[in-house]
């Protein structure tokens, strides 16, 4: 059974306090009669205060785009869940592409963070995917399970905890290009059996994998209509407030 999408915008490092609670002024309204679908903003760290006041007690979420592993301590520079709880995140990015590329954020990293973010109750969005050449060279899944598997290993999803999964090949990344909707799904429908065999598949069935990579409003529906694709992480379209409500709307 289809599960209810959950579209999450990721700003990366876009926007200052003000744009961020003007977006927020904007979008909100364009998206007041959408009620079958679950939505998320993660706004840089500076602004998240900022925008849980703009979005009120309503239905739209906020995410942090990335944090530490620890609650509190020696690590300047660093943001813990403890905080992000307090800004009044539900939930983290974690393990972005961007993340491992250019932070140097490894298998280690991203699996204490997941740890910490469930501890913590906030909920992971894990992100895993193959670069270009990796897909080149045939090697999409078995990155994709070393990723997965690097990162929940001794993970125990308790009851009633979420972990929510994206599927972003870095190849589509802000480069416009988009996995067709059959490449996503063949890739998605191995993520879910994968988390089947680690969590078994209830937890599997029950965990929304989102597709990330070039999403835009007029490739929305059909990437959301594969049977294991239960929403999107968006980027460069989700910083207007009318092409990302039009994603959000993406059922017409
Ligand atoms: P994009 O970014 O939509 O700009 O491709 C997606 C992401 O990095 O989460």
């Amino acid at each position: 059974m289809k599960k209810r999408p959950f579209i999450v915008a990721n700003w990366k490092m876009n926007k200052t306090i003000s744009e961020c609670v003007d977006f927020v002024e904007e979008f909100l309204p364009l998206v007041s009669m959408v009620e079958d679908v679950d939505v998320a903003l993660a706004p840089p760290f500076t602004s998240l205060t900022a925008v849980a006041r703009a979005l009120g007690p309503g239905r739209v979420s906020l995410a942090a785009q990335n944090m530490h592993w620890e609650e509190s301590g020696a690590f300047t520079g660093e943001i813990s869940p403890v905080m992000l709880r307090d800004a009044g995140c539900g939930y983290v990015i974690i393990g972005h592409s961007e993340r491992r590329q250019y932070f140097g954020e490894g298998e280690g990293e991203v699996s204490r963070k997941v740890a910490s973010a469930l501890r913590e109750g906030l909920v992971p969005i894990l992100c895993v995917g193959e670069t270009l050449g990796e897909r080149e060279y045939g090697k999409t899944f078995e990155v994709v399970e070393r990723q997965l598997r690097g990162a929940l290993d001794g993970i125990v999803l308790e009851s009633g905890a979420e972990l929510v999964v994206a599927y972003e090949p870095v190849w589509a990344i802000g480069t416009g290009k988009t996995a067709t909707p059959e490449e996503a799904q063949e890739v998605h429908h191995f993520i879910r059996g994968l988390l089947a065999n680690i969590f078994g598949s209830e937890s599997a069935g029950n965990t929304r994998i989102l597709y990330g990579g070039s999403v835009k409003p007029d490739n929305a529906a059909s990437l959301m209509g594969m049977a294991d694709i239960d929403g999107g992480l968006v980027g460069g379209a989700s910083l207007q407030p009318e092409s990302f409500a039009r994603i959000v709307k993406f059922r017409g």
